[in-house]
């Protein structure tokens, strides 16, 4: 069976303090979450800092972005996956959004930067997703097999256990308009048949597919009711303490 994830992505909030003084208040209010595997994303200057403070947790720490370089040199501005990994980090999200709208980020890219995660020792968390624009075109799948084979190419089955698909439709995003658990269910479905027929069954059922945008604890438990979701990535409601914990505690709720 797939170990459901439920990963914060705190995008460009909280100060060092701030994402210590969260990241311990969700620490007490999911110690007992061992039906899911727990990560939250601080930016990159909390990244150690919160790793140091949740040692020996169920919690793991995601970084939002990594270079594409997968070794050191004069790359300004850019902090290597490998640097990440050095810190205690585990997971890294590729391809957000929020990364191909304002900061240009490509297929190419993406594939640069899963490949460089894998090859550090993280898991890549990619994030696929159509615009409003797109699904009212009708072509949302389409879009979605794209980035997917565009971000996946070059990957050989044996990298896909440090593969997460996060789908992600942007009209979701920040939007407070969640897809419904069915239109998040076909797509997921369709994202493993996509794995299916690139690489195996086998690898296709074990793959982990996240559904992202607008998740809170009202919406998560029909969400994951559905066979093919297997977890969140959370924004908003992930800022939040208590309701992060709500979510990871979604069983219980
Ligand atoms: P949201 O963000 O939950 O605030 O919609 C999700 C995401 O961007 O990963």
């Amino acid at each position: 069976m797939r170990k459901p994830v439920i990963a914060g992505n705190w995008k460009m909030y909280k100060t060092v303090a701030d994402a210590v003084d969260t990241a311990l208040a969700i620490k007490r209010l999911v110690a007992n979450a061992n039906h899911c595997d727990v990560v939250i994303a601080p930016v990159f200057t909390a990244l150690k800092t919160v790793v140091d403070r949740l040692e020996g947790s169920n919690i793991r720490v995601a970084a939002q972005n990594c270079s594409t370089e997968v070794e050191e040199g004069a790359h300004t501005g850019e902090v290597a996956a490998f640097m990440l990994r050095e810190v205690g980090v585990s997971y890294v999200i590729v391809g957000h959004s929020e990364r191909r709208q304002f900061y240009f980020e490509t297929d190419t890219m993406v594939r640069r930067k899963v490949l460089a995660a894998i090859s550090s020792g993280l898991t890549a968390v990619m994030c696929v997703g159509e615009s409003l624009a797109q699904r009212d075109q009708g072509i949302a799948e389409p879009v979605v097999s794209g980035q997917l084979s565009g971000g996946l190419s070059g990957l050989t089955a044996s990298d896909l256990d440090r593969i997460i698909v996060a789908y992600e439709p942007v009209w979701a995003i920040g939007t407070g308009r969640t897809a419904t658990p069915e239109q998040a269910q076909v797509m997921h479905a369709f994202i493993r048949r996509v794995f299916a027929e690139r690489y195996s069954e086998e690898a296709a059922q074990a793959l982990r597919i996240l559904y992202g945008g607008s998740v809170k604890p009202e919406n998560i438990a029909g969400l994951m009711s559905k066979a093919d979701i297997d977890g969140a990535l959370v924004g908003g409601a992930s800022l939040k303490a208590e309701s992060f914990a709500q979510i990871v505690n979604y069983k219980n709720g």
